[in-house]
Order: C-alpha cells, then sequence, then structure tokens
C-alpha cells in the first residue's frame, strides 16, 4: 500500500503510520491485486451519525489505470460503506479522479479553499446511494490524516 501511495501521491502519500492508522481503525480498506502485485487502494470511513462514509484514499498504480480497477475499487467501498451518502475531497485539477467520480454518480457539493499543502482547493463531491443508516456499521476512528479522495 506505502509503494502505491507514493506512486499516486508522491511526497503528499500516507507514511507508514498514517497507513497502519488506517488499517487498524478505517471501516474499510481494499486492494486490487493483480498477478501477486498489490496495483490499487481505497480506504474508506463510515460516519454513521452523520449519515454517510467518506472515501479517505483512492490510487491505482500508473501502469494498471484505465482498465476499470479505480471504479471498481469505488464501488466495492461504497457497497462496505453502506451509507446513504457517500463523500470525498478531490483537487481541482485532478481531472482524471473528477471524471472518475463524476461517472460513478458524484456531484460537487463544497470548496474547500486552500485545502492542499499547496494552496489549491479541494472539491467537495457527494453520491447518494441507495443505503439506510440501518446498514450502517459504528466505528471509533478518530484520525487526522489529511485525505486525498
Ligand atoms: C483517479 C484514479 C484512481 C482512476 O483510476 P483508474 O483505475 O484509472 O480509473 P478507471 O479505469 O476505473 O476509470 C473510470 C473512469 O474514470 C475516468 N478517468 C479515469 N482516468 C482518466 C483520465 N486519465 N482522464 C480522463 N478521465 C479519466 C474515465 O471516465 C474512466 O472511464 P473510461 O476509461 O471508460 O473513459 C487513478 O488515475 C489514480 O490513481 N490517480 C492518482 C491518485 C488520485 O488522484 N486519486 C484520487 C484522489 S482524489
Amino acid at each position: 500500500m506505502y509503494a502505491v501511495e507514493r506512486a499516486c501521491f508522491g511526497r503528499e502519500g500516507w507514511g507508514i503510520l498514517e497507513i497502519l492508522d488506517a488499517l487498524l481503525f478505517s471501516t474499510v480498506h481494499l486492494k486490487a491485486v493483480i498477478k501477486d502485485q498489490v496495483v490499487g487502494v481505497v480506504i474508506g470511513e463510515a460516519q454513521p451519525l452523520q449519515g454517510y462514509g467518506w472515501i479517505a484514499t483512492l490510487g491505482v498504480l500508473p501502469e494498471f489505470r484505465r482498465q476499470g480497477i479505480g471504479a471498481r475499487l469505488l464501488a466495492a467501498a461504497e457497497a462496505q460503506l453502506a451509507q446513504p451518502r457517500i463523500k470525498l475531497t478531490v483537487r481541482r485539477s485532478n481531472i482524471p479522479a473528477v471524471n472518475l467520480y463524476r461517472r460513478c454518480g458524484y456531484h460537487e457539493i463544497q470548496i474547500w479553499e486552500h485545502y492542499y499543502p499547496d494552496g489549491e482547493d479541494g472539491v467537495v463531491m457527494e453520491k447518494i446511494t441507495a443505503a439506510t443508516t440501518a446498514d450502517t456499521v459504528a466505528t471509533d476512528d478518530t484520525s487526522t490524516r489529511q485525505d486525498h479522495s
């Protein structure tokens, strides 16, 4: 997962401690594996009291992109989060990711100005799902990681 984070986000990728925190406390952490190689990851957190799930990070190794892996990871995470709404943030300039999220049913709901370390705005996107709050699972995650997605 560390390798995928670095390949996808460079120096902004999560470090070992953030990854351990995510693996221990996040509601959903899924990987895509091809021939024993981890080629994509997604991490999500359910916030059932607020009635939504949050996609914290999603990444696919460059050489495995445009094969539907990102969309499949996202769909699997949404299903496991099982919340009425799923939210995430994305850089305004990240056209591949914005396109992926739009294609998967997300729409923009808010702008977080200067959210990223270089000052770029974060676009908050949301998807309304068919899940009901009765399907939700509680979490006590208190992470302060900066999310990529
Ligand atoms: C964003 C990312 C996860 C997409 O993963 P992927 O496996 O390539 O995505 P998919 O193959 O499932 O693509 C699904 C759709 O997303 C859109 N999309 C994906 N990559 C795109 C690109 N480079 N340009 C334009 N649209 C793109 C397309 O609509 C695509 O459907 P199509 O291939 O039928 O046209 C991947 O590019 C990535 O890891 N980027 C770096 C990390 C990142 O930015 N993560 C998101 C943080 S918010």
